[in-house]
């Protein structure tokens, strides 16, 4: 199972919003085929796994037992169900790490195998298998996109200068364009947008870039910038008009204290599954203030001093989960204490 975590892990960032899954499938002791799901509309994990097994094992399929990271699907989607494919090839037993929390599977999977007189050991890893499909599981539990709150500050805990300011080293970059590439997308707020001019891209690392969120209350961040390059979608949340442009949606919205959660609803009804909050200070801390975040980065330069400028914002009820040391900078883990909240829609 933890090979099957493994391979799931392979998937990162090009999966979502379907979940990351492994699946290995042992002849006595010996592995006779493993699979993964490699991106979003591949075959999944069971098929890529049953397919990998050479002609000459294929009789052994039989007498095999699979093990699979999740649950796997009863229905047909992209793909036929993959229950019906494990029925058909006659593998007699399934180990399964947890259960799928899609409505359409939800512990239907297990009950099909069961069914059809396949034997069903399920819960193994469980709590890893869970972690590892934690975009997944926000999702579909917490009716949003998991959130992760990202940002760079000096030694004196500033996050922007009157004039722009670079905190981190490169080779911070690139692991955090790394994240990127991991997340369904990326937001900044409207100051950001407006002083930065941030692409928001991927280019430091191989890899899909994330759909771009940005605030502009007024729809006014002028053509030319980076974000309206119509180079991947983006999504404009502004008290203007709602309109579509090749790549760019403007969806209207209000702009009040309940701005954070209903922008996650309206993530969450376009299937984006993660979000990786980058500033500035403003629209960190109201996530930060409405309690709703999974994860937050933070970066340290220890070597910078800004003196003045914008402060970074004030984390609460957050418990340190791991620090980390790069060339110069400094990056602390943080979670919530509280389990944060679903949203309601
Ligand atoms: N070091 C880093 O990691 C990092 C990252 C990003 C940015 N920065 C720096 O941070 C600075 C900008 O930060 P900032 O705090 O001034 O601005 P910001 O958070 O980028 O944008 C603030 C504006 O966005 C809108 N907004 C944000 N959250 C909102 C909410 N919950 N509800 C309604 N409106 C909301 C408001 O626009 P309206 O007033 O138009 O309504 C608000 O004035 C810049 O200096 C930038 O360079 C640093």
């Amino acid at each position: 199972m933890r090979r099957c975590l493994q391979l799931a892990l392979l998937g990162e960032g090009q999966v979502a919003p379907n979940p990351l899954v492994g699946a290995v499938l042992c002849f006595e002791d010996k592995v006779i085929g493993e699979g993964y799901h490699a991106y979003f509309g591949a075959p999944h994990a069971e098929v890529a796994c049953i397919r990998s097994v050479k002609a000459a094992d294929r009789e052994k399929i039989p007498f095999s037992k699979l093990f699979v990271s999740l649950e796997p699907c009863n229905h047909v989607g992209k793909t036929g169900a993959c229950t019906e494919l494990i029925i058909k090839e006659g593998i007699p037993e399934v180990w399964i790490a947890c259960t799928d929390p899609f409505e359409k599977v939800n512990g239907s999977g297990i009950a099909r195998l069961k069914e059809a007189g396949i034997k069903v050991i399920s819960g193994l890893l469980e709590n890893e298998a869970q972690a590892i499909n934690h975009r997944f599981f926000t999702f579909h539990q917490k009716r949003r996109p998991y959130v992760i709150l990202k940002w760079a500050e000096s030694a004196d805990h500033f996050i922007g200068a009157e004039n722009q300011v670079k905190i981190s080293h490169p080779f911070t970059d690139r692991l955090t364009h790394r994240w990127r590439a991991s997340e369904a997308a990326i937001m900044v707020g409207t100051q950001t947008a407006m002083k930065d001019n941030p692409q928001l891209d991927t280019r430091f690392w191989p890899g899909k870039n994330p759909v771009r969120v940005l605030l502009d209350r007024k729809a006014s961040l002028p053509v030319d910038f980076a974000l309206m390059n119509q180079q991947a979608p983006t999504l404009i949340f502004t008290e203007e008009e709602s309109r579509v442009s090749k790549n760019l949606e403007w969806i209207k919205v209000n702009f009040d204290e309940q701005l954070v959660p209903r922008i996650l609803n309206i993530l969450h009804q376009k299937g984006i599954s993660s979000l990786i909050v980058e500033g500035g200070a403003k629209l960190l801390q109201s996530f930060i203030d409405t309690g709703i975040w999974d994860e937050a980065r933070v970066i340290s330069n220890p070597l910078l001093s800004i003196e003045d400028g914008v402060a970074a914002p004030a984390l609460k009820d957050a418990i340190c989960t791991g620090k980390q040391a790069l060339p110069q900078d400094h990056i602390t883990y943080y979670k919530p204490k509280k389990s944060p909240i679903s949203v309601e829609n």
